[in-house]
């Protein structure tokens, strides 16, 4: 028999629940697949499936900028929630890769889709961007202030990847995935959230140049630092502790139980870290919903395509528990159950 979950605490004392009403998401056309990648750096197939579980990324056009991907996935959101632009009152859009340092990209979306009415901003919280924007989206709707909010995450890490270093250009892609939030009577939606960060390790996962601490000089750009550093080994042991006690977070806040769980959306970084999670769960590798292969690690966007694409192959059905967890660098780790 279906477990009756814990309303969310927001909800419960604003007794207004919060739904996702509809899913969208964008990737590029163009395709590198690891053979390409072999013909730039000293890599191998073999290599990267074995380390990762990635096949291929998709790399965005040279014109084609992470608002345009965020527009793109948030046009099939609306499409799906039946809704107008002029309906959203709320853009939030977590990226690592702004169109610009200001204004937000969320302004950049805004124009493109005509949501004349909103407020927009951006989120920095790395690959766990969605999430956070999911969990503020679910604050600003129980609190009565705002209805519809329009959640992206959205990046282009290839804009800001060494391609002559092989210990990261491996693992990222580009891509974007959106979803509409909004109080539907009679549903409990979003059950519970958790968000967390770690300061203590801003120098595992990071951008050097480009802010305003080391602005961009030609000096600094010969030296690669407008691109991603990453000390791999100590991200994938953080990633692993983060997103299990995240997951736990959220499943005891919402009152269930990882076998009451129809499906667990992970980040997508490494199909390795995905499995070591299952481990430790307990539960089977099936129960995941892995699109790693396909698209690499896109960031803020990962977990949103994975959400839209289980969504939209019925992977996710009306009444399901959905689980969505995930990590990035700050460090930061948040997680979500959802009742769908
Ligand atoms: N092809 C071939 N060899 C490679 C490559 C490559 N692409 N990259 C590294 N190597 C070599 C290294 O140079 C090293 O060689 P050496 O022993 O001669 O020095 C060897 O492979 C082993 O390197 P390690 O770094 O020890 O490899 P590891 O098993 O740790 O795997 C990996 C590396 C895949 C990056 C792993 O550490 C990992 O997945 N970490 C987590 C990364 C991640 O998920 N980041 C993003 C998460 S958060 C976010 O999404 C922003």
């Amino acid at each position: 028999m279906k477990r009756q979950p814990r309303l969310s605490p927001r909800s419960a004392k604003s007794r207004r629940t919060v739904s996702i009403i509809g899913t969208g998401s964008y990737v590029p056309e163009k395709i590198l697949t690891n053979e390409d990648l072999s013909r730039i750096v000293n890599t191998s197939d073999e290599w990267i499936t074995s380390r990762t579980g990635i096949k291929q990324r998709r790399i965005a056009a040279k014109d084609e900028h992470t608002s345009d991907m965020a527009a793109k996935a948030a046009v099939k959101a609306m499409e799906q929630a039946k809704i107008s632009p002029a309906e959203i009152d709320l853009i939030l859009v977590a990226t690592a890769t702004p169109d610009m340092l200001f204004p937000a990209t969320a302004c950049f979306v805004q124009k493109k889709i005509g949501a004349h009415k909103a407020a927009c901003l951006d989120i920095s919280a790395a690959c766990a961007g969605f999430l956070f924007a999911v969990e503020i989206a679910q604050q600003f709707i129980t609190s009565h202030t705002h209805d519809t909010v329009l959640v992206i995450g959205a990046d282009k890490l290839t804009a800001i990847t060494n391609w002559t270093d092989r210990n990261t250009c491996v693992l990222f892609g580009d891509g974007a995935g959106a979803a509409i939030l909004r109080h539907r009577g009679g549903s409990h939606g979003v059950l519970s959230t958790h968000i967390g960060s770690d300061g203590q390790f801003t120098d595992i996962l990071f951008m050097p140049g480009g802010g305003s601490r080391c602005p961009i000089t030609h000096e600094n750009v010969d030296l690669h630092l407008q691109t991603i550093h990453m000390t791999g080994k100590e991200v994938y042991k953080q990633a692993v502790s983060a997103m299990l006690s995240a997951a736990k977070k959220a499943l005891d806040q919402a009152g269930l139980s990882i076998e009451d769980i129809a499906c667990v959306i992970p980040h997508q970084a490494n199909v390795r870290i995905i499995e070591a999670i299952a481990d430790r769960l307990k539960i089977p590798l099936d129960k995941f919903y892995v699109n790693v292969d396909k698209y690499g690690n896109t960031s803020a966007a990962a977990v949103a395509i994975a959400l839209d694409e289980a969504n939209r192959t019925g992977r996710i059905k009306p009444g399901d528990f959905v689980l969505m967890v995930v990590f990035g660098g700050g460090l930061t780790w948040a997680s979500t159950v959802i009742e769908w």
